[in-house]
């Protein structure tokens, strides 16, 4: 039988929180290292439900945390499909995929808040529809 190849996961928002998940035979071990929002969240889930992180609720709302949490859950089920795939998402400014990301998850859930820290999106408009994809990926909270 073909096992799926679990390598350690990492999701981050740089100096301020970090998740480490890495496999083991019984599932995942999960580290958190950052605020008491988030330390508290994981805690919670583990409580709940175990090491095992594919059997992990996906949390609700729409702070840094349970977005994160969240893609690290989706990630470790094989189900996080980023809907961008290049390095620069905005070509106009030079604007990293990377950065349009990391002000999604520090709050800026609009087009026009993203282009207002990040001036993707403040030039020939094109990469508009990138940046609202992501937008709707990352707030997507609901289950499946
Ligand atoms: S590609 Fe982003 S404004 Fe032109
Ligand atoms: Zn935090």
């Amino acid at each position: 039988m073909a096992t799926l190849e679990r390598k350690q996961i990492l999701v981050e928002m740089p100096g301020r929180d970090r998740l480490t998940a890495t496999p083991v035979a019984s599932g995942w071990t999960v580290e958190v290292i950052g605020c008491a929002e988030i330390t508290r969240l994981v805690e919670s889930l583990k409580t709940a439900h175990g090491e095992d992180l594919t059997r992990w609720d996906l949390p609700e709302g729409d702070g840094h945390s349970a977005l994160l949490v969240r893609e690290l859950i989706l990630r470790a089920r094989g189900e996080w499909v980023y809907p961008y795939q290049d390095l620069e998402l905005c070509h106009c400014r030079s604007v990293p995929t990377e950065v349009v990301d990391q002000a999604i998850l520090s709050g800026a859930h609009t087009c026009e808040k993203v282009s207002r820290r990040t001036s993707a999106s403040t030039a020939c408009g094109t990469c508009r529809p990138e940046v609202q994809k992501i937008l709707d990926y990352r707030l997507k909270t609901r289950a499946s």
